[in-house]
């Protein structure tokens, strides 16, 4: 395995091939191989970009037959035969079933690309420069988003203040503390030192703060707290939405609608660039090209989100996202658990966290999941510490290997507690 070419060149900045040492030639539905021809179950996929599976023929075929015909690729966001397609499929099949109204806005192709966008618009709307986050959260690495994102490792990269945002802490941290009633305190209270914000953005399931699944009764309460206040709501769906979550929005089994919606990773349909933010009619303030990119709007990316869109309804991806945890589910409760009385898990749909953090030996989770790589799986960690081993694997996974990737766990989890 030759590597050297990325250690002697490539910045130090790597992080994932740091966590899966080979080289990376194919992959396949739910497999990666690498050039050495061995394969790994990808419980990864992509961070969720690749939530429909790697290489989807059905997808993969648009691609090649838009390429053959010499479609257009590079157009910044001028009007073009995929974009239309894309839009008409995503107005048609996805918003209006959900009764749905939003416009629709192509920033750079980035998750953190659509939250800078909803984090402008909203002072932009508001005249407000403050805006809640939630502790725990993770909203991307630029410096708009990394201001909303909470973790010590990735804030410290950015070599400058992060402003203008206030950290609520997160409903699961404080059991006895109403935090929708502290939020309101914050407002109210003339002495509490803190601006009115413009907005409050949340994941529904927050992935990189330890698959923390937040109850629909407190979605409930916070969009209505939003609505009583004046204050917009943003969900960040860029990693459990497109049916990760079990629904195609993450946000619809609560039954609300949140006022700004960011995606990325799988609306891509095929691990392709494409990033979206929506957001209702009147907040449509922008000037034209006040928030402009060269690359907003790849073409190729519009052709598989489409053609990815179309699979997802298809193949009803979303009822596999459900069924697909309950197995996920029943397996770790029956198998993983009762290895040690202190692990917890966590999850919906098809993303799930075994929290090791109750055992206190420090790098577990980071362990097993070396230990899984060994054995041909392809699995990342999540949470404070880093504690949670995070389940994310393809959403069109067989069940046989959702099994066989399961059983690699509870190998490295069974041989790693011996070893402590
Ligand atoms: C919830 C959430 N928001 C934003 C981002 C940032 O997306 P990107 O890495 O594409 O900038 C991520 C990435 O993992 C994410 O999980």
């Amino acid at each position: 395995m030759n590597t050297s070419v990325f250690e002697n060149y490539e910045s130090e900045v790597r992080s994932y091939c740091r966590h899966f040492p080979t080289v990376f030639q194919q992959a396949i539905g739910s497999d990666f191989i690498d050039e050495n021809g061995k394969k790994y179950i990808d419980f990864f996929c992509g961070a969720g970009a690749v939530n429909y599976g790697h290489n989807n023929p059905q997808i993969k075929q648009k691609l090649i037959d838009y390429l053959q015909n010499d479609g257009i690729i590079h157009a910044l966001d001028m009007y073009t035969v995929p974009k239309r397609e894309f839009i008409e499929t995503f107005e048609e099949k996805i918003l209006k079933p959900r009764g749905l109204d939003y416009k629709i806005m192509f920033p750079g192709p980035t998750g953190t690309n659509a939250n800078e966008a909803a984090l402008k618009l909203v002072r932009k709307v508001k005249k407000r420069q403050n805006v809640f986050s939630l502790m725990g959260a993770f909203h991307g690495m630029t410096l708009g988003s990394l201001s909303l994102t909470t973790d010590k490792i990735s804030r410290r990269g950015a070599g400058t203040a992060l402003e203008n945002v206030t950290f609520i802490p997160a409903p699961y941290m404080f059991p006895e503390l109403d935090t929708v009633a502290y939020m309101q305190r914050l407002i109210d209270d003339d002495h509490s030192g803190v601006e009115k914000p413009a907005a409050l953005f949340i994941e529904t399931i927050q992935a990189e703060g330890g698959i923390r699944v937040f109850e629909v009764e407190w979605l409930q309460r916070v969009r209505k707290f939003c609505d009583d206040n004046d204050i917009l709501l943003v969900v960040d769906d860029v990693q459990v939405g497109c049916c990760r979550s079990g629904e195609f929005f993450s946000f619809e089994r609560a039954g609300i609608q949140p006022d700004v919606v960011t995606m990325s990773k799988s609306i891509g349909g095929y691990g392709m660039p494409l990033a979206i933010t929506l957001f209702k009619p009147e907040l449509d303030i922008w000037k034209p090209g006040e928030h402009n990119g060269t690359f907003r709007g790849n073409q190729l990316a519009f052709v598989a989100a489409k053609a990815g869109l179309e699979y997802m309804l298809e193949n009803k991806v979303e009822e596999q996202s459900l069924a697909k945890g309950e197995i996920v589910k029943a397996f770790i409760e029956k198998e993983i658990l009762p290895l040690d009385a202190r692990l917890e898990l966590r999850g919906r749909g098809l993303i799930w966290g075994i929290e090791f953090g109750n055992i206190p030996v420090q790098g577990l989770a980071d362990k097993v999941e070396e230990r899984c790589f060994k054995y041909g799986l392809i699995i990342e960690g999540a949470g404070r510490k880093n504690s949670v081993v995070k389940l994310m694997p393809p959403l069109v996974i067989s069940e046989e290997e959702l099994v066989e990737g399961m059983n690699i766990i509870k190998q490295s989890v069974q041989e790693i507690l011996s070893e402590i």
